[in-house]
């Protein structure tokens, strides 16, 4: 990886990717690192000075984890770094719900029309959506229970929404509607996002099977609805997914043959049926390139001045042995996705440590950062003639292993992806 192309080329800088829709899905299969990345990213976003949302599904304390924090993420949500924290090691921050207080809401949402505004945290129904400051991380767990009790705040039926939720209406309502929870949750981020609160949402979404589900519920209850609510309400999400400028996902693979199988699939399909731009591919877990593992253990031994039994000399070789064919099947994976799959890839080392804490965001943070730097700059005159929109770039690889999509299948504009012909 040389640095030469990258001072040839207009580098992207991490602002300009961050800002090139405000939505941004991670999605992946279960246990690759969407949430760890969800993170990472929003880390990244908020040291370049932005404004940050994670939006979190599962009520899982992963993403607070990261930032160090034992908070239980709520509807109405917590900070997880205020601005300035990235140059801090962090951890000792509280989890703290007034430091975004000091900014004041910056235009009234719809959903905060109802609320006073005042302090960011604390609302159990039709929770405050105030601006986020700049260079700061909040997350906050959307369900749709409470993204309807909101709704229905929002229409006038404040007084009888919770007793209408304690009645268990979301089950009815959601057994009469498929997807109708799915709706929920993206009509709300959907709010969020018109309501320029963030200045990227970052959306930790369910493992790839689920995720399907819960992005295309949307166009599949546009086709069921004639009219009414859901119908409008699927009508604004189904604008937000195929708006490239609003909204994009970033799939997250290990550099492993099922992950890579899955990713290539989910990335076609999230094409086909969801009609989604497709970001950078972010292949997580790899293992840095460790030279000399070919060389002998006694000889290294001998060369370092130092003596080793056979035993050990036996175990070194043996493990070096694993690393050198864990290290070449990587590569072939990610020249494989590369491949079968042309879209840039940013990629992230595994990380030898027990768990992932404010320290190794850090790291993967800067990692991506690089990683970002190193993609060419989209082009800033959209071309009219291929109607192509300014998505994120998806042209070229960093790296080795996916530069140049040639004649296999080809990346439009938007970063959108076409299958070979097969
Ligand atoms: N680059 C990495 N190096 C080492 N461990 C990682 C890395 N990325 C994620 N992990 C760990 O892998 C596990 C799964 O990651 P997670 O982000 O929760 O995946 P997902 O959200 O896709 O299920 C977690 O224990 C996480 O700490
Ligand atoms: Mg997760």
């Amino acid at each position: 990886m040389s640095g030469g192309n990258a001072t040839l080329l207009k580098v992207m800088d991490v602002r300009t990717f961050c800002t090139q829709s405000t939505v941004l899905i991670v999605a992946g299969k279960g246990g690759v690192g969407k949430t760890t990345m969800s993170a990472a990213l929003a880390r990244m976003a908020a040291d370049a000075g932005l404004s940050v949302l994670v939006v979190e599904l599962e009520g899982r304390p992963g993403v607070p984890d990261a930032f160090g924090h034992k908070t239980v993420l709520d509807y109405a949500g917590s900070v997880l770094s205020a601005a300035g924290a990235g140059e801090d090691t962090a951890g000792e921050d509280t989890a703290g719900e007034d430091t975004a207080g000091g900014n004041t809401a910056g235009g009234n949402t719809a959903a905060s029309s109802t609320d006073g505004g005042q302090s960011a945290g604390t609302a159990d129904s039709g929770a405050v959506d105030q601006q986020i400051a700049k260079g700061t991380v909040q997350a906050r767990r959307i369900t749709p229970d409470d993204a309807l009790l909101e709704y229905l705040a929002d229409h006038g039926l404040r007084r009888v929404s919770k007793r209408l939720m304690s009645a268990g209406i979301i089950d009815v309502v959601a057994g009469a509607i498929p997807g109708i929870r799915d709706i929920l949750v993206l009509g709300k981020i959907k709010q969020i996002e018109r309501s320029g609160i963030a200045d990227l949402v970052i959306v930790d979404a369910p493992a790839t099977g689920h995720a399907m589900t819960f992005l295309s519920s949307a166009s599949g209850l546009l086709d069921a609805a004639r009219g009414g609510p859901v119908r409008t309400q699927a009508a604004d999400v189904v604008e937000l997914l195929t708006d490239p400028a609003r909204c994009q996902v970033a799939l997250v693979t290990l550099p492993e043959e099922m992950p890579v199988n899955e990713a290539v699939d989910a990335a076609y399909a999230l094409e086909d049926s969801v009609g989604i731009a497709l970001g950078p591919v972010i292949v997580n877990g790899c293992y840095p390139d460790l030279s000399g593992l070919g060389t002998p253990a006694t000889e290294a031994a001998r060369a370092a001045g130092v003596t080793i039994d056979d035993p050990v000399a036996d175990a070194l070789d043996r493990a070096g042995a694993f690393r050198q064919t864990r290290q070449a099947l990587q590569a072939e994976q990610i020249g494989r996705l590369g491949r079968e799959l042309p879209l840039s890839q940013l990629r992230v080392p595994f990380l030898f440590s027990a768990t992932i804490g404010p320290d190794e965001l850090h790291q993967v943070a800067d990692v991506l950062a690089q990683a970002v730097h190193a993609l060419p700059d989209p082009d800033p005159d959209p071309d009219p003639a291929g109607g192509g929109t300014s998505g994120r770039q998806g042209a070229a690889g960093t790296g080795g292993g996916s530069g140049g999509s040639g004649g296999s299948g080809g990346v439009k504009d938007s970063g959108t992806v076409t299958r070979p012909p097969s």
